[in-house]
């Protein structure tokens, strides 16, 4: 037998995530356009939804949008009048996933394209509301920059989420010249010692192999 990870995931999905063609749709829709599959999984993104909920977030800031899954997931989580915005470098990622929140039915979900530094500094600059939850899941070097501006758009209570933080072990390697490696260990090490978190990571195992999440809120 191999690993079970996978197995146990899809139990989980069939007992406690209905059939849901919307989300299908929005991955067949990915994979067609040609997206990579890098989308958090069916448990992973119920997890999103679960902890949105139990904040009772009303807004949402997503930093790495590719084909929409997780921003769905997210922004249905919403209550009436609450908004979503998910943060997307690639235009071809973002058209994706426009359609994807079309055809769910998500209009309070918006997508902006460009850099998310530059995208997350004009956010900083206008003074927006501040979000009451963050999904961190962009580039994986920009880890401390994003958790900056998080922190500079968020108010006490913001729930901070960042994904995958594990990559099947990769981030023990104090010596690795991986870009990304590094951005996550910078991460960890800035969530321990930043006096406005309070902070864990959990490792994740299923269908999307050996992975973890880091989650926090801020003080
Ligand atoms: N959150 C998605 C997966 C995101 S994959 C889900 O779970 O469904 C990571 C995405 O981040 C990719 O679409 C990639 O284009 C985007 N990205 C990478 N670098 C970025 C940057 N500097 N600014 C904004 N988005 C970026
Ligand atoms: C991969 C997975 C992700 O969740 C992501 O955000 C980026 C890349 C991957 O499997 O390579
Ligand atoms: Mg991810």
């Amino acid at each position: 037998m191999g690993e079970p990870w996978s197995a146990v995931d899809a139990l989980f999905e069939r007992h406690l995530l209905p059939t849901d063609p919307v989300l299908e749709a929005a991955l067949a829709n990915s994979a067609a356009a040609g997206l990579p599959p890098h989308a958090v999984s069916p448990t992973q993104g119920k997890l999103l939804n679960l902890l949105a909920r139990m904040c009772g977030a009303r807004r949402i800031l997503e930093i790495g949008t590719l084909g929409g899954y997780s921003t769905i997931w997210l922004a249905r989580a919403l209550p009436e009048g609450g908004e979503l915005l998910s943060l997307e470098i690639s235009a071809e990622h973002a058209a994706v996933a426009r359609q994807n929140l079309a055809r769910a039915g998500l209009p309070n979900a918006e997508v902006r394209v460009g850099d998310a530094h530059e995208s997350l500094r004009a956010l900083v600059a206008e003074g927006v509301a501040p979000f009451d939850l963050v999904f961190v899941d962009a580039d994986k070097k920009s880890g401390p920059a994003y958790l900056d501006h998080a922190l500079a758009l968020s108010r006490r209570g913001t729930v901070i989420v960042v994904d995958n933080v594990v990559r099947g072990g990769a981030v023990l390697d104090e010596e690795s010249a991986d870009a990304n490696v590094r951005g996550v260990r910078a991460l960890l090490a800035r969530m321990g010692s930043e006096p406005r978190l309070s902070a864990t990571a959990i490792q994740t195992v299923g269908s999307k192999g050996y992975d973890g999440f880091t989650l926090a809120v801020v003080e």
